[in-house]
């Protein structure tokens, strides 16, 4: 039996039991066998919930890019380790061997180095979907230095926050980024940021679309000539299991973004492990997973998890819209793509539109489909399982977290019987829990609770960047000893799980974590309005969209509502990005509070869903009246 490759359901159940039952022993043939360390580890985890501290492969040493290039180097350095796939279907697709990698990941790093980077250093990365993306990630990996990337359709205010929040010394950008027929100016963005910067030392520009932009003498400097004369070879910093590998930042339902540190060790072989299982990857296999390196998703299964396996991943670098709706599939017909994993929302978008856009294109190629970021609704589910997958290819609906750092409950593809809208069973080493309202685990199966996890995993996060405490309350404190996820979810009588939603305050749209606060502060700042809620309210392709409450200052009173709308979008746009961008704001004289003064969300959730037949208790507000005059204007 193999730990590392599980290929059957009694397998599956078998090495569940033993990862339960010995999770040291578990993980650590796990990493013995797969991975490459410089110097074995002293003890395989060491944990306490209630500080929260976690250790996972203790006093290893070990560069994640020797996992990820180096190893492969002997037996496959003329694979394709990343295959990119422009925006522009014209344009040539670039296949990078492993060799190739190895080569430009060692050159970037000497250029780092050259730049006055060194280990521990934060680097901001903040491209499109390009190989100087994933080669950058990997050029911090490989001297230690500590990424942030920063998904570049965020603004240049949110941009900021998040240099200035790790205090990293360098932005690595591009000219600008081409996005279906339109293009960006990433460069203007983050010269707008770096305003109010004051710990950026230089920038690195990739040119991309050739626009005449602003360098900054001295701080600003065309990437491309520093490769050219930089070495191919770097020698791997040699890191400890425990030191950051890179920071993620993601919502909370309050306050400003949470940078999630995540480790090295534990990180790599997690990773991996899922990669492997969850789309069952054979040598020889191409693998496609349509996020942005700009989240969690493809850190972990673009980047590490992949190349960490030796696997060919494809790199995309446009949008599913463009020439037309039928992108995806001719890019699955043209890289003979095996395995391809995406988000429920575009998966909505694309059943919208003609069947004519899937039809055209040979998809035969196809064994494994996955999806992730939100609840795949049935609807949706069925279309990909017929259109997609001729019946023929599992998928997995993979349930996890920025915080989990690598996937937590998925099918296992061929082993796992699937059901739609079920995330189904833990991995190998994850013990989910449910939760009641007294704090009590809720054992037995047809069940419905608060997802909590009980016991360590090798890729959570270790920490919030410079906030321990806050980790501590936002994940450890609502139940004693126990990880909470922040979403609620019920357990059918076979033991399957599925995801029911967000039990917090953070909205799921498109598959992107927002959270309520943050876009609140923007709709305040704007000089008309005196207080705001949002909520968020279901969208038949979001899945959720967003609906501002507004309350007025009286000298915003007699402005035009539409063009008052039109600023406070453009003020979120600028603050946020257009991701945050409210569907509808209605404006209103008070909002529902309790006598604490706490807004009543519950309230405004249900009537911005229509959903108003049961508004429950409404006797504690303070203004209940205000309630009615809500639900009469509701847009
Ligand atoms: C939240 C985490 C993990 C990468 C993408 C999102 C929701 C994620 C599923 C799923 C139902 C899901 C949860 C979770 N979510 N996957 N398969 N079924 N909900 O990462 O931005 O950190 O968001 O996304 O609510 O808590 P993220």
């Amino acid at each position: 039996m193999s730990y590392y490759h599980i290929k059957h359901l009694e397998e599956y159940f078998q090495v569940y039991r033993k990862s339960v039952r010995d999770p040291e022993i578990f993980w650590e043939e796990i990493a013995e066998e797969h991975f490459l360390w410089r110097k074995r580890w002293d003890k395989v985890l060491e944990w306490d919930f209630s500080k929260p501290e976690i250790k996972w492969f203790q006093g290893a040493k070990l560069n994640i890019t020797e996992n990820c290039i180096d190893r492969h180097l002997a037996a496959k350095g003329d694979k394709t380790a990343i295959l990119f796939e422009p925006n522009d279907p014209s344009e040539e697709a670039q296949h990078i061997t492993y060799n190739e990698l190895h080569e430009r990941v060692n050159r970037f790093a000497n250029v780092l180095k050259e730049k006055g980077i060194a280990k521990g250093d934060r680097v901001c990365i903040y491209l499109p979907m390009i190989p100087e993306l994933a080669i950058s990630v990997l050029a911090c990996a490989r001297i230690g230095a500590i990424h942030s990337v920063v998904f570049a359709g965020f603004s240049s205010t949110a941009l900021a926050t998040r240099i200035n929040d790790a205090e990293c010394k360098m932005v690595i950008t591009s000219d600008g980024s081409f996005r279906g027929a339109k293009t960006i100016d990433l460069k203007g963005i983050v010269d707008d940021a770096l305003e109010s910067c004051p710990s950026i030392e230089s920038v690195l520009v990739a040119k991309r679309i050739d626009s005449d932009i602003n360098m900054k003498e001295g701080r600003d400097h065309w990437l491309q000539p520093l490769l050219d004369d930089a070495s191919g070879q770097c020698e791997a910093e040699i890191m400890n299991a425990e030191d950051p590998l890179f920071i993620l930042y993601t919502s909370g339902s309050t306050g400003k973004p949470k940078g999630m540190v995540h480790t090295t060790g534990g990180y790599m072989v997690y990773t991996a492990y899922t990669f492997k299982n969850v789309f069952q990857y054979n040598e020889g296999d191409v693998y496609w997973c349509t996020a942005d390196i700009g989240w969690i998703t493809g850190h972990s299964y673009i980047v590490y998890g992949p190349l960490a396996n030796g696997a060919t991943t494809v790199m995309f670098e446009g949008v599913p819209t463009y020439p037309d709706w039928g992108r995806f599939w001719q890019i699955v017909e043209k890289h003979k793509v095996n395995q391809f994993y995406t988000a429920p929302t575009a998966i909505r978008a694309l059943a919208k539109e003609p069947l004519s856009f899937v039809e055209g294109y040979d998809l035969s190629s196809l064994k494994v489909l996955g999806t992730v970021g939100e609840p795949i609704n049935e609807e949706a589910w069925h279309w990909y399982n017929e259109n997609i997958g001729k019946t023929k290819s599992p998928i997995v609906d993979t349930w996890w977290q920025t915080e989990t750092g690598g996937i937590m409950i998925s099918p296992i593809p061929f082993a796992t019987p699937t059901i739609p809208t079920y995330a189904t069973l833990p991995m190998p080493g994850i013990q989910p829990c449910l939760m009641d309202d007294n704090s009590e685990e809720i054992k037995g199966n047809s069940t419905e609770g608060r997802l909590c996890i009980k016991f360590p995993w090798p890729s959570m996060a270790r920490t919030i960047w410079g906030n321990h405490q806050r980790y501590k309350e936002t994940y450890f404190s609502a139940y004693e000893n126990k990880y909470f996820t922040g979403d609620g979810a019920l357990r059918d009588q076979t033991g399957y799980y599925r995801i029911t939603g967000r039990v917090d305050d953070v909205i799921i749209v498109s598959g992107h974590n927002l959270g309520t606060a943050p876009i609140e502060d923007a709709v305040n700042e704007h000089q008309a309005v005196a207080e705001s809620a949002i909520v968020g309210f279901p969208h038949e392709v979001k899945g959720n969209a967003l609906y501002g409450y507004v309350i007025l200052k009286e000298t915003g009173e007699d402005r035009n509502q539409d063009n008052l709308r039109k600023e406070i979008n453009q003020l979120i746009t600028e603050r946020i990005g257009p991701i945050a961008k409210l569907d509808k704001i209605q404006f209103t004289s008070g909002l529902p509070k309790t006598r604490s003064g706490k807004i009543m969300r519950r309230i405004l959730r249900k009537i911005a869903s229509n959903d108003t037949s049961n508004l429950g208790d409404t006797s504690t507000l303070l203004n209940p009246e205000v309630v009615q005059e809500i639900m009469d204007n509701v847009l």
